[in-house]
């Protein structure tokens, strides 16, 4: 209505009203380095493709005369791992927005706030964990595990003190997916040092310098090999998640599920929920889209966890189909870093506004009056 309104009186939206229409204008303002590390995906880029197709080959069936239109009539909230949100969504995390917009996290995390919506903050972060905490509302921290426990720990501790209200650990990046849009650019921000804020600010990682690293350029380049080597762990297994139930009390989500039988294996192992994703394509190219792999994980851990879902959501339809094939929540990607490299805050808000205002208004239109309505025999698989 605020949009329509505005048009009467000649005001016409500076930013784009969809999410390809903010990856149109994102590449157009953006440098092309920064453009290619939130649009590239691993190798051919089949998988991020396939993350849209997927989305479809389902149609909504629309329901009629139920009253789930007017202004109230619709309640989006939902409570996700004991963390109520006004809408089912959350921000994905992705690490160094800094090469999107000066404190990128921070404000990623003031306009989620404002939303009344989630944030999920990245190990890879540019700010740190305790400059996001102090400004976000509800927010979650995405653990890449480091191969040393002792800074895995700082990393869980650091963020459960900083107000964090769950751990998600993403489980399909041990090492980066082969991207060649990166590799064409040399594009690699973390050797620039901006993606190692966590670590720099970090006690257990310092510990391990030989110099401080604002001392001089070699020291700064010392630390970041230390990173190189620190970043994933290889050896990492479900039983793990052990080590991380002694090290907090928050709920533990796993994110980068695909097979049925490993949300079983980490929910079995104590997670309290999966996140269905594929890195939005970015990891293993030609691997099942995002969506055509929820339905199966939903159907063997449905019951005992909760299911999120990430990797190809771009509309509010795209929200209620995963919503109908049994997500409790989505997070989103690649649009708010558009929105944010394009207009900073207001881009970040205005990208985050669209979703929410498209889905509830799939929502309403659909006959749906809450996020627990849409259900298989809301949508139609169509070929
Ligand atoms: C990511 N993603 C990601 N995931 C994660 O767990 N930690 C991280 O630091 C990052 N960093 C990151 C950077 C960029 C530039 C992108 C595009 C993605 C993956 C992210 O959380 C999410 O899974 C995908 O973005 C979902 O795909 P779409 O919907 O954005 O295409």
């Amino acid at each position: 209505n605020e949009i329509y309104l505005g048009g009467l009186g000649g005001i016409v939206p500076e930013l784009p009203m969809t999410a390809d229409g903010l990856e149109k204008r994102a590449k157009e303002v953006l440098g092309p380095a920064e453009y290619a590390y939130v649009a590239g995906s691993a190798s051919a880029e089949r998988t991020a493709a396939a993350n849209r197709a997927a989305f479809d080959r389902y149609r909504i069936i629309p329901r009629m005369l139920r009253g789930t239109t007017g202004p109230g009539a619709r309640d989006l909230s939902v409570e996700v791992l004991g963390t109520r949100l006004a809408a089912p969504v959350l921000t994905a995390p992705i690490g160094v927005l800094e090469l999107m917009h000066e404190g990128g996290e921070v404000i990623v995390a003031e306009v989620t706030k404002e939303l009344g919506i989630g944030s999920v903050l990245s190990t890879a972060a540019s700010s740190t964990i305790e400059e996001v905490g102090a400004a976000a509302g509800e927010w979650w921290y995405q653990l890449y595990w480091p191969n040393d426990p002792e800074l895995a720990r700082s990393f869980v501790q650091r963020a459960e003190r900083a107000g964090a209200k769950a751990i998600v650990v993403t489980v399909d990046t041990p090492t980066l997916g082969w991207r060649p849009q990166d590799l064409e650019l040399a594009h690699l921000p973390f050797l620039h040092g901006k993606g190692i804020a966590n670590y720099l600010s970090d006690p257990v990682f310092r510990a391990k310098l030989p110099t401080p690293p604002e001392e001089s350029e070699d020291a700064m380049r010392i630390a970041i090999l230390t990173w190189v080597g620190l970043f994933g762990n290889h050896n990492l297994r479900a039983t793990d998640l052990a080590h991380l139930r002694e090290w907090t009390d928050l709920p533990i989500a796993v994110k980068g599920i695909l097979h049925p039988d490993d949300a079983r294996l980490v929910v079995d192992a104590g997670a309290d929920a999966v996140v269905v994703s594929n890195h939005g394509g970015r990891q293993v190219d030609g691997s099942i889209a995002a969506l055509d792999a929820l339905p199966a994980v939903v159907a063997s851990v449905g019951d005992r966890a909760d299911v999120l879902f990430d990797s190809g959501v771009r509309s509010g339809a795209d929200v209620l189909i995963a919503l109908a094939l049994g997500a409790k929540a989505v997070l989103y990607g690649r649009p708010y870093a558009y929105g944010l490299g394009i207009a900073g805050r207001d881009g970040a808000r205005h990208a985050l506004r669209l979703l929410l205002a498209d889905f509830d208004s799939a929502l309403g239109l659909s006959g749906c009056a809450n996020v627990t309505d849409p259900n298989r025999g809301t949508i139609a698989a169509v070929r």
